[in-house]
């Protein structure tokens, strides 16, 4: 596998199917400087920039090198906080505001922040796009530091822009990247780690190696090669499959591709639905969302996945493909158990279709967690309304925490349907919906606090749809359990 690396392109000859980024980083190149804190995703001390060819320009995306499988990394371009200041030793604007700004004591989680403010630099500044705040805060949702505070690290990050600008060479980036593909061609691939560039490929390969384990952006099984210790004999990777990377839309659906990153599949969603950008920004934190896929939240098909219920209340829909043909089902009719699914030996989920917005939407989406960003939900609630004349035309439900799978709350739904919309009807609802699931008791939520919390949700939709709350619920954190 090669990627580039400081000016150079890097060949490792067969890394181990589950080596990662970060240990590739440490232990064979030696290159210290990037941290191990967590190594589950959740810290950020690792955050490395990782950049790939998108139409003849380079787009950044910060990652956690501590979940992301080396092989992942073949054809694109690599930096740490050791491969950014000049070469005489002159820092970076985002190292020297750092300095400036005093934003950093013992330093552990520096090298982590400093990567997710270049990959900032380099997709705003080096646009001629203001760094606000808010972006800066965004960009650093998954880094967590334990003793200076944020106030300095965001300061830093706003200044970054007032600093004489630094930029990359992006001419002879790409002509390296392009060359890696070049090399390729006619090479034989590594057989305990495929990665496919064609659907048709991918599925052939499906259906051959049924026993292969199935990779995406890696921030769940990552937890299981670090967390559990797993090892795979062979790993089919799906990204680089170019049909499963595209957002396609017409005016009635928006079809997402199975390994668009989280990233590019909520901007897509939020573009449709505005109001649902707030909500996606509390899926874990940036560096998360740039690896992560939404084919592999649906398919993991965790209870507590956070895409499902706002995908179930859209009506979305999914596609499973195999060399045998494929089909199309309601989202939630996918699964079948907890971390069970209707998913064929041989198929691939492909594509998620969602449906447009009617002109008559309203629509909800409220997290239950304790922290705002790089937290799981105790509980998900998405709903989306048809309200014509004062009445609920139609109703859809999708719920996350309650029960073994994502699900719809399908007798809530029926007892809002064809309903006056007032404050009777939404209390029916309400006890409609805390008697529908019988939620777990666990280190999240007590069953009860569930329950009652998904009826209170209600209400407060009913209240947002008059415009007499000032409170967003889709800030809320669970403080008191
Ligand atoms: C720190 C941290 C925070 C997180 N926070 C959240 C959160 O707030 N909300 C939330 O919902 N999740 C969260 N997650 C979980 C995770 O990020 C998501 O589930 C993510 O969408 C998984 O996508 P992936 O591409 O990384 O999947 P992978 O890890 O690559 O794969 C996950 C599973 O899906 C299978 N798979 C992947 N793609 C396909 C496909 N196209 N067809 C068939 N099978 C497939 C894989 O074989 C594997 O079994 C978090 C994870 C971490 C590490
Ligand atoms: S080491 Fe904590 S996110 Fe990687
Ligand atoms: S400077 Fe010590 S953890 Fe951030």
């Amino acid at each position: 596998m090669r990627f580039f690396h400081r000016g150079e392109l890097v060949e490792i000859a067969d890394p181990a199917s589950t080596r990662t980024v970060l240990d590739w980083l440490r232990e064979d190149a030696r290159c210290t400087g990037t941290k191990e804190g967590c190594n589950e995703g959740d810290c950020g001390a690792c955050t490395v920039v990782l950049a790939e060819k998108r139409g003849e320009q380079l787009h950044y995306s910060a990652v956690n090198s501590c979940i992301r499988l080396a092989h992942s990394i073949h054809g694109l371009a690599l930096w740490t906080a050791q491969d950014i200041a000049a070469a005489d030793g002159t820092p970076h604007p985002v190292q020297q505001a750092l300095l400036n700004q005093h934003a950093s004591q013992c330093g552990f989680c520096t090298p982590g922040f400093a990567m997710s403010l270049f990959g900032l630099y380099q997709n705003q500044v080096c646009q001629g796009k203001q760094v606000t705040r808010e972006d800066a805060q965004e960009a650093l949702s998954g880094n967590l530091c334990r003793c200076t505070g944020y106030r300095p690290i965001l300061d830093a990050a706003t200044q970054m822009q007032s600093l004489p600008q630094v930029t990359l060479n992006e001419a002879d980036i790409l002509s390296k990247i392009e060359h890696i593909a070049l090399m390729e061609q006619g090479v034989e691939a590594d057989f305990s780690y495929n990665a496919p560039t064609t659907l048709a490929e991918l599925l052939a390969q499906r259906a051959t190696q049924p026993q292969a384990q199935i990779v995406a952006g890696c921030t769940d099984v990552g937890l299981w090669v670090n967390k559990l210790h797993k090892d795979f004999a062979q790993v089919l990777d799906l990204t680089r499959v170019a049909e499963l990377r595209q957002i396609r839309r017409d005016s009635k659906q928006l079809v997402i591709g199975a390994a668009v990153t989280l990233t590019d599949a909520f901007a897509a969603l939020a573009k449709d639905r505005p109001a649902l950008r707030r909500f996606t920004q509390r899926f874990a934190g940036a560096p998360v969302r740039n690896s992560g896929t939404l084919g592999g939240n649906v398919a993991n098909g965790s209870p507590i996945g956070d895409s499902m219920p706002l995908l179930i209340a859209l009506q979305a829909k999914v596609v499973l493909a195999s060399v045998r043909g494929s089909r199309e089902l309601a989202l939630e009719s996918l699964y079948t158990g907890y971390r069970q699914n209707l998913m064929a030996s041989d198929e691939l989920l492909t594509q998620i279709i969602v449906p447009k917005p009617e002109p008559d939407e309203f629509l909800r989406v409220y997290k239950i967690s304790k922290r705002q960003e790089d937290d799981i939900s105790a509980v998900c609630l998405a709903v989306q309304l048809q309200l014509r004349d004062g009445m609920v035309a139609q109703a859809s439900i999708g719920v996350g925490g309650v029960a073994a799978t994502p699900v719809r709350a399908q007798q809530t739904e029926a007892s809002l349907t064809g309903q006056t919309w007032n404050a009777a009807t939404v209390d029916t609802a309400a006890a409609t919906l805390r008697d529908e699931f019988q939620p777990i008791s666990d280190m999240r939520a007590s069953s009860d606090y569930r329950r009652q919390v998904l009826g209170n949700l209600l209400q407060r939709l009913w209240l947002q749809s008059q415009g007499e709350s000032n409170v967003s619920l889709d800030d809320l954190t669970l403080e008191a359990l």
